[in-house]
């Protein structure tokens, strides 16, 4: 029996206009894609819409940092982004932005029912201000000293050493990061929206399935604490929209950030004229689920459900979260070369290798996901290369060379390919379910009995048997058939490589319906290695290019250190274990395929050290022999693609030829520590 077609509306959060998509983002958005391929490879109307976050301060300040009106950088980082998502096979219905007319008058309308319904509040409230640059400031463009512990440059909000969370009234000596101007306290009118109106209707909603089981538990917390108001303005200068009828008073970012989803798929609606209503309206019998990150579980299971039942608008179907990624075991990193920017890896490698490995690891839980890129590249290597590619190529070459491309009239071995078929629906199920580390696994289960058939019946000894023609094409036609009920089991997490197999199968698209039946007495085209292994040598350039000894740029870009945020504190014990040795250049040459790299051999009193240096781009190689240098001499040797790299240079500057070594005063001895 077909399932009765499901219309469904997904989302994926929607990125900041301010900034590079990177690989951290991508275990969402391939998440999402895969999800949605999989529901349209089952015949649902599914339809996945996401936009670009153009609000805020941030993007603001970016925009004026650059000299240029901020719809000119959103228009530019909305293009940069639609080609990463593109070139990952990030397949939209639709992909919009924040900044539309069609935001505008959803936020409005939004916000105009809540009005009406006596949601909203004013009130005056008292807030850092920041006289030279005449602004209010956010909690994150203030600095200062933690009042409870005393630690210095710690944010308006909370101490990243005490973790004491206050208002950024009581920071101790504050400065604005922005202009390094003292803040002062202004007042301003403030809109709010009145969360507590909602506390039963979210009570319900929240423990109502719509939402994983540790999520539900996390916001038992928020209700005891008892749902605030919420502040929904932010005063001019501001990158957003004013709000109707309060000149000077723009919508804060993430009040208009979900409407975004909306208005999204509203321009959807007008290019292909579906009914909006049909999907948003209150007694919608529509699906509608938004992937998301687990930090923005407030905003999507609070803020966002109150909003539309309060302007009477449907409520979300279901809201799944998913954990943070890591890298080798640790958070991004640019000095580690491990915060890899989504165009930095489709230099290098084929992003369906990332697909496949985020597709092994995801569960439907909010545990963070860690690609350790050795693991990476073997699994990706045994698994797709190693089973799934190579039941084709050992079948393909005798069926072409042998049979003209001609599959056998019948299926023999029957019972195995149904098998496969049988496997269909509990694949389906753990698709459905986000548990797609388990459909993963039960594919490769299959695709390891398939190569087990092959080593059983031998093709390459029965093509050298006189009789062995008609039993040649049978097996051959036979592993061809289980390759194709693989590939489109894989066709959610690979879509490109799935395209390539139905060319070389030369048959209609592969769906789970149409693999029931097998190809027989049918004619497959020449067939051409689907996917090549991964080379480490790729993966090791791709780190190199993300180097940067800089900064490890993990915190928000902030005012006058937009680029380069002051890392958070750390004691006189981790400061201490760091080994800093006056170094002499002793020998300085390029190294052949590097683009940043020098080679430098470097004498610390006696000891002799190999090091690559990311400052090609700033030094030749003859500038620096005989020059003093610091480096840190107890950096765990790092392999490289061009040897190993035996220490760290340290150098300051934001990159390309604005890059100085550090040089202690002549007379320092090589061997000297640094304190
Ligand atoms: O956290 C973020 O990156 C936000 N730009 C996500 C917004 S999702 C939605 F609500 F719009
Ligand atoms: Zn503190």
């Amino acid at each position: 029996m077909t399932p009765a077609r499901r219309r469904i509306l997904v989302t994926s959060a929607l990125p900041y206009a301010n900034g590079p998509i990177h690989l951290g983002h991508l275990v969402e958005y391939i998440q999402t894609d895969i999800w949605v391929r999989f529901q349209k490879m089952r015949g649902h109307d599914c339809i996945y819409v996401c936009a670009d976050d153009a609000h805020g301060t941030p993007i603001m300040l970016r925009a004026q940092q650059e000299d240029i009106a901020p719809e000119t950088l959103i228009e530019r980082i909305g293009q940069e982004h639609r080609a990463d998502f593109a070139d990952f096979a990030v397949e939209f219905d639709n992909y919009h932005s924040t900044h539309t007319p069609e935001n505008r008058a959803l936020a409005g309308l939004i916000y105009q029912r809540l009005h009406e319904a006596g949601h909203i509040n004013t009130r005056v409230i008292t807030q850092a201000y920041d006289p030279e640059k005449e602004m209010f400031l956010p909690d994150r463009f203030i600095k200062g000293e933690c009042p409870r512990c005393g630690a210095q440059d710690q944010y308006g909000d909370s101490c990243e050493v005490c973790g004491a969370t206050y208002s950024p009234t009581e920071l101790k000596n504050p400065v604005s990061v922005i202009s390094g101007a003292r803040p002062i306290e202004r007042e301003s009118l403030h809109y709010f929206f009145k969360l507590g109106d909602f506390t039963e209707m979210l009570r319900r909603w929240t423990t109502a399935g719509h939402l994983q089981a540790e999520v539900s538990n996390k916001l038992d917390e928020w209700f005891k604490a008892g749902l605030q108001e919420w502040d929904i303005s932010r005063d001019a200068p501001y990158f957003g929209f004013e709000i109707p009828d309060a000149p000077g008073k723009y919508f804060y970012v993430w009040l208009d950030a979900p409407i975004g989803y909306m208005a999204s798929f509203k321009a959807y609606c007008e290019r292909t004229g579906t009914d909006f209503d049909a999907y948003w309206g209150k007694d919608s019998q529509t699906e509608l689920y938004h992937f998301i990150g687990k930090d923005i579980i407030y905003f999507h299971a609070l803020f966002w459900p109150a909003m539309l039942a309060g302007a009477g608008f449907r409520t979300p179907s279901a809201i799944y979260a998913h954990g943070f990624l890591t890298v080798n075991g640790q958070k991004m990193s640019k000095s580690r070369g491990t915060f890899i920017m989504a165009r930095t890896y489709l230099e290098h490698l084929n992003p369906e290798y990332l697909r496949y490995y985020f597709a092994a690891k995801l569960s439907n839980g909010v545990d963070d996901l860690d690609l350790n890129l050795d693991d990476f590249a073997q699994r990706v290597n045994a698994d797709l290369v190693g089973k799934v590619v190579n039941i084709a190529s050992r079948c393909a070459g005798f069926i072409t060379k042998r049979f003209n491309g001609r599959l056998s009239d019948e299926l023999t071995d029957r019972d195995l390919y149904d098998d496969f078929i049988a496997a269909g629906p509990r694949i389906a199920a753990h698709y459905e379910n986000r548990e797609f580390s388990r459909a993963v696994r039960e594919i490769m289960e299959l695709a390891d009995r398939a190569n087990q058939y092959i080593d059983e019946c031998k093709p390459w000894v029965v093509a050298k048997q006189a009789d062995g023609e008609d039993a040649l094409q049978a097996i051959c036609s036979a592993g061809i058939n289980l390759f194709r009920v693989l590939m489109t089991y894989l066709k959610p997490i690979l879509p490109r490589m799935a395209e390539q197999a139905e060319i070389y199968l030369n048959c209609p698209p592969l769906t789970w319906e149409a693999v029931l039946a097998p190809l027989t007495a049918h004619t497959v085209q020449p067939y051409e290695a689907l996917m090549t292994r991964v080379d480490p040598a790729h993966i090791a350039a791709m780190i190199e290019d993300s180097t940067s000894s800089l900064s490890t740029a993990t915190a928000p870009a902030t005012g006058a250190l937009l680029d380069n945020p002051i890392a958070p504190t750390i004691n006189y014990d981790d400061f201490a274990k760091i080994d800093l040795r006056v170094a002499k250049i002793i020998a300085a040459e390029q190294v052949p395929g590097a683009d940043k790299l020098l080679r430098l051999t470097v004498d610390l009193g006696g000891e002799i050290r190999n090091v690559f240096a990311g400052i090609k781009s700033a030094y030749s190689p003859q500038d620096l022999v005989g020059r003093l240098t610091v480096v840190v001499a107890n950096l765990a040797p790092r392999k490289m693609k061009f040897g190993l790299s035996e220490a760290m240079v340290l150098a300051a500057g934001p990159g390309g030829k604005d890059l100085w070594l550090l040089q202690p005063d002549e007379g320092a001895a090589p061997g000297a520590r640094v304190k």
